[in-house]
This record gives C-alpha cells, sequence and structure tokens, in this order.
C-alpha cells in the first residue's frame, strides 16, 4: 500500500474541476509536493500552499511535456487528469470536435505515459493515476467521440500496466460516472462535487486498487456493466433516446 504522506505528485489540468480537487486532496494526504499544471498557468488558483509548484502545461504539446519532465524528475505519482469533452453523435458530430477529445485524452495522455515512463520507474515505487471515465466500458452516444476517445485511453491504461508490470510502476484507473464540473455544466443531474470525489479518489489510490468509482451513479452504472456488459449500453440507450 503506497501512503500520499511525503511523496511528489504531478497533476495535470489542475486549474478547475476534478484537477482542482485533487491537488487540495493530495495536499490533505501530506504530499511532499505537488506540481499543478495547467495550460494557461495563470488560470492555477492559490492554493495558499509552498508545497504547490504551478507548471505550464498543454498535454497536446509534446516538447512542453519534455520541458516539464526536466522540471518534474522528482515525480513519483502521475496523475493524468486533463481531458475534453465536445459532445456530438457520430453520424451528425462535427468530426474535428471528435478529433480534439481524441487529441487530448488519447493522444495527449499517451504522451504523458511514454515520456515519464523511465522517471518514475527510476523514483519507482510509483504510479500513475489515469483519469478515465465510465463511457470507457460503453459508449454514450451524444458523446461518441469522447466515448471512444476514453475507451481508447482505458485500453492504453491495460497495456502501459502490462509494460510496466516488473518495473515498479503500478497502474491505477479512475473511471467517474458524472461529477459537478464545468464539463456537465447545464446538466440538471444531481452530481457529487468535485472536492469529495478527490477525496474518495486520493484514498483510494492509497489503496493501491487498479480500478476506482468514485461516485454512486458510476458505480451503478460499472455494477450494471459487470453483470452483462449490454446492460450499460441499455441504460445509455433509455438516456439516449429519452
Ligand atoms: N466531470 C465528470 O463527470 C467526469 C466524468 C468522468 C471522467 N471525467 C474526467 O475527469 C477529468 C477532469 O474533468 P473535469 O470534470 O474536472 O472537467 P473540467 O472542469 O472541464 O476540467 C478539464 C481540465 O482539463 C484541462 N485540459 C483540457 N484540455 C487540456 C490540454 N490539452 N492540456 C492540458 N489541460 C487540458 C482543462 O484546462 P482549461 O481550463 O485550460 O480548459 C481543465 O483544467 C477529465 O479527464 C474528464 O474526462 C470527468
Amino acid at each position: 500500500m503506497q501512503k500520499l504522506k511525503d511523496k511528489v505528485i504531478l497533476i495535470t489540468g489542475a486549474n478547475r474541476g476534478i484537477g482542482k480537487s485533487l491537488v487540495k486532496a493530495a495536499l490533505g494526504k501530506g504530499a511532499a509536493k505537488v506540481y499543478a499544471t495547467s495550460r494557461n498557468i495563470s488560470k492555477i488558483p492559490d492554493f495558499d500552499d509552498d508545497r504547490v509548484v504551478p507548471l505550464a502545461l498543454d498535454i497536446t504539446n509534446s516538447k512542453q511535456i519534455a520541458e516539464i519532465l526536466e522540471r518534474t524528475r522528482d515525480v513519483q505519482i502521475l496523475i493524468n487528469n486533463a481531458g475534453s469533452l465536445r459532445p456530438g453523435t457520430i453520424l451528425e458530430g462535427e468530426k474535428s470536435r471528435m478529433e480534439e477529445d481524441m487529441q487530448t485524452n488519447y493522444h495527449g495522455t499517451v504522451d504523458m505515459m511514454r515520456q515519464f515512463a523511465s522517471v518514475l520507474e527510476k523514483n519507482a515505487p510509483s504510479k500513475i493515476v489515469n483519469i478515465v471515465s465510465i463511457v470507457a466500458y460503453s459508449p454514450f452516444p451524444s458523446i461518441a467521440g469522447y466515448s471512444a476517445s476514453k475507451a481508447a485511453l482505458f485500453s492504453a491504461s491495460l497495456s502501459v500496466r502490462t509494460e510496466l508490470s516488473k518495473r515498479g510502476v503500478m497502474i491505477q484507473i479512475v473511471n467517474p460516472g458524472a461529477i459537478d464540473t464545468d464539463m456537465n455544466k447545464g446538466s440538471d443531474w444531481d452530481m457529487p462535487k468535485p472536492d469529495n470525489v478527490a477525496k474518495i479518489i486520493m484514498d483510494r489510490v492509497e489503496t493501491d486498487e487498479l480500478e476506482i468509482i468514485p461516485d454512486t451513479r458510476g458505480l451503478t452504472m460499472f455494477s450494471a456493466w459487470r453483470q452483462e456488459p449490454s446492460n450499460l449500453a441499455a441504460i445509455f440507450d433509455k438516456i439516449y433516446h429519452g
């Protein structure tokens, strides 16, 4: 079991939503240092804590990842949280928006894992925590590009888990259902606040759980899928068709 106390943690997309809450939760756990990254450094909130090191990072910019890596070579836990959601169906959604989600959620996160793997191996025992989504198990058609990008990221995370299993780097996958952040702006669903969810995520990261579903709605969906994969497809079908 790896406690977060005294660990050096890097969190992407730390300026708002779940990422911002994960920074607070990491500090609450007694992390030694938290690299809080955002594509716009001026948007990173003041966490009023000397352990926070703000850094500019767009995960779709490979050169910038390489630069950040040089400044964070003591990182022990990489939390790939940054992500984008552009709504749209496969048949009618804008192709460029689907490509954007794939670029960020899949290619960007894969690039992070590729570039940080050797540093994490050197700092082992270490971890990569990928914030994926419940739609990795079964797609929700209104956000089809996003769903595909998260399914691809889920698959890549499983591949990397095997690649790194003998090298001291654990891969944990977080698959939330629906959390009350900007990503769900306009939804009338009753959703948990990111601060509460981030605390649950960090508790479960410490217990070395490989697949973490941090919210009740996500758990209901996960249970349906685990019982029989078409059950989750049926839930999404019902929501999609009203
Ligand atoms: N909210 C949910 O219900 C839910 C459910 C399942 C999974 N998730 C996942 O949880 C993660 C956090 O989402 P959230 O709900 O907190 O959404 P959010 O409030 O929209 O935050 C998304 C974060 O990702 C950052 N980001 C987007 N593209 C980026 C890029 N190219 N490089 C670096 N940072 C980038 C955003 O930065 P800017 O401010 O610069 O845009 C922002 O900090 C995402 O991976 C999301 O897919 C969320």
